[in-house]
């Protein structure tokens, strides 16, 4: 009998750009035991090309598990190399991103979503990749892409990827993306969420295991997806931008384990500890503004928080030390929020996902793939 290293992918931290970075992580760590984290997408090329310097990119603390690794890219071998140098580093995962939009990307890269054109191309990715690791791969996608945004189109691509590569898990950002015209942070606000696509998903391919993400922020609305049917949840920006509220109730409310019951001075005690052991250890990188970046949003909406990014903003010009930068800053916060453990949680819309499944899409033909298969 096979017995799971960590308790399932309930809840997990989205990959994201510049922002869960290995600080941000172990932050993340510090309040949330269970949470799945992220890396921030690495393209293939990037790690085949600093082979010499690849604990920059892929190293990470044994407290980061469980840790996915998400990678992109559109050349096999690369995609392959990548995944070979990347196996000794022991994530629990690796993700493969046919989700984003960003012009560097989906335009002159022609990878992230542009992908979801060519699900035979991903099928064979994740093939490859499959072949060069031995944990579990998955897909993190959109729901469709300019006008190929149909349920049956969205129901093609993950009947492809899943039948020809040993892809079960499939991550969906519940909206769709437009390639022309509107910014990567416009694409993950301008096309309407359609969480009735991704329930549609969970009852056409019941063998296939999928995450919903998108414009979920709270966990009592984690918590209602999951009432739904959703087989697991993944937020960006609000674990970022309010990681304390968040993260602080996700081993209680979610796992239904104790929390860690640090207070936010713990918190910032042990990260001190671990800012200042990192900080300049690639030459002049981090540098202490990159180290606290993840903190900043740890007093969102508390007494205090504007003054102390104030503070901040002065220090960073000086301070060469973490603990430095706390001496001079941290005074801005009142101590009964520096040392009160996380409140109660605030609550969330839940009836969206009840609402989502009155609007299931109609379920996905078998002999529609068939007609589709006689092409190959
Ligand atoms: C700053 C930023 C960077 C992102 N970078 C990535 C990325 O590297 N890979 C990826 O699959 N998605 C990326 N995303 C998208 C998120 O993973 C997520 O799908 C999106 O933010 C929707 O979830 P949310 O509404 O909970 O934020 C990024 C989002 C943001 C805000």
């Amino acid at each position: 009998m096979v017995i799971a290293r960590y308790p399932p992918p309930w809840f997990s931290v989205a990959p994201m750009m510049e922002w869960t970075d290995n600080h941000y992580r172990t932050m993340a760590r510090l309040i949330s035991k269970h949470a799945w984290l992220y890396t921030e997408m690495i393209a293939a090329e990037t790690i085949v090309y600093q082979k010499g310097n690849l604990d920059r990119f892929l190293a990470f603390s044994p407290e980061q598990h469980p840790i996915v690794l998400q990678i992109g890219g559109n050349n096999l071998e690369n995609i392959a190399k990548a995944t070979q140098l990347a196996n000794p580093y022991g994530y629990d995962e690796i993700n493969f991103n046919c989700g984003c939009p960003s012009p560097k990307v989906a335009g002159h890269g022609c990878f992230g979503v542009r992908l979801m054109l060519d699900p035979k191309f991903v099928a064979e990715a994740m093939s490859v990749i499959a072949a060069n690791t031995d944990v579990p791969v998955s897909v993190k996608c959109r729901i469709g892409v300019e006008d190929h945004d149909s349920y049956n189109e969205l129901c093609d691509f993950i009947y492809k990827v899943s039948s020809q590569s040993p892809t079960k898990h499939f991550i969906i950002h519940s909206r769709k993306a437009l390639l022309n015209g509107i910014s990567p942070a416009e694409n993950r606000t301008i096309p309407p969420l359609k969480y009735e696509y991704y329930y549609a998903l969970v009852r056409d391919f019941p063998h296939l295991r999928f995450t919903i993400n998108g414009g979920i922020n709270t966990v009592d609305e984690v918590n209602a997806a999951i009432k739904e049917g959703a087989h697991g949840v993944m937020v960006g920006r609000s674990a970022y931008h309010n990681p304390w509220n968040l993260l602080g109730h996700v081993d209680s409310a979610i796992y239904g384990e104790p929390p860690s019951n640090l207070t936010r001075r713990q918190v910032l005690e042990k990260y001190q500890v671990y800012g200042d052991s990192v900080l300049g250890k690639y030459g002049q990188r981090p540098n202490v503004r990159e180290v606290i970046r993840p903190l900043l949003g740890l007093f969102h909406a508390e007494p205090g928080n504007s003054r102390w990014k104030r503070k901040a903003d002065a220090a960073f010009m000086h301070c060469t030390t973490i603990k430095s930068f706390f001496e001079e800053t941290l005074f801005t916060i009142p101590d009964c929020v520096l040392d009160s453990p996380v409140a109660e949680a605030p609550s969330g819309c839940t009836d969206m996902f009840t609402k989502s499944k009155n609007l299931l899409p109609q379920q996905y033909r078998v002999r529609e793939e068939e007609l589709l298969y006689a092409d190959f």
